[in-house]
């Protein structure tokens, strides 16, 4: 079984970067297979809107995101993390996101090959974990409409220094508990 991780922060090692490994670790110490793709460091280009790939299911970007596309298919599940700006998703994971349109077909059903299980992990500056609530209910149900199975919305709050995570023990914890729950 093989999971993967979506990095969009563009810090290296900071909290969103902390965050989804811990997922990961989770479900490795389960006996899965991961793989983090730290996208907000990779050649990803936004996507032009031509459509090539609603009757293809091939983009006509040949970027880093044409591996991502195949290991979206072998993964059983997949955990995106992105932080908060903006209250948004940062544009890097954006960019990403707007990418996955190769997999929806003209009648708006789905090119993935199988259920593909879907955790969210964000991090933000406020310290209140329910500030963006509205938003990230919002996503959810984006990939829900999506045809992924969405699995858990992970937040750490109070996020600033790169490794504030850190002090998160409960957080980490229930990280590594959401990844052990993928393998199941
Ligand atoms: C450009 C920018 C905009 C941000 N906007 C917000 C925001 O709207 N709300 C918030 O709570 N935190 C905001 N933050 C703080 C980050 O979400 C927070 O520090 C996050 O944990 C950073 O993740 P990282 O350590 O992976 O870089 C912003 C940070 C940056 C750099």
């Amino acid at each position: 079984m093989k999971i993967l991780g979506i990095d969009g922060s563009p810090r290296k090692n900071g909290n969103t970067e902390k965050l989804v490994k811990n997922i990961l670790q989770g479900a490795e110490a389960n006996g899965a297979k991961t793989r983090h793709y730290k996208v907000a460091r990779m050649n990803i280009s936004p996507c032009l809107g031509c459509m090539d790939c609603r009757e293809s299911g091939i983009c006509i970007h040949e970027d880093d995101m044409t591996p991502i596309y195949d290991e979206i298919q072998s993964s059983h599940a997949i955990v995106i993390g992105s932080p908060v700006y903006m209250w948004q998703v940062n544009a890097q994971t954006k960019t990403f996101l707007d990418r996955l349109v190769l997999f929806i077909k003209p009648d708006f059903s789905s090119r993935l090959n199988g259920p593909k299980g879907l955790v969210l992990a964000f991090t933000q500056g406020n310290p209140d974990a329910h500030a963006f609530k509205t938003y990230f209910d919002y996503l959810e149900r984006l990939f829900s409409f999506l045809h992924y199975g969405v699995r858990e919305t992970i937040v750490a709050a109070g996020t600033r220094q790169e490794n504030d995570i850190l002090q998160q023990a409960d957080v980490l914890e229930k990280a590594r508990e959401i990844g052990m729950s993928l393998t199941v």
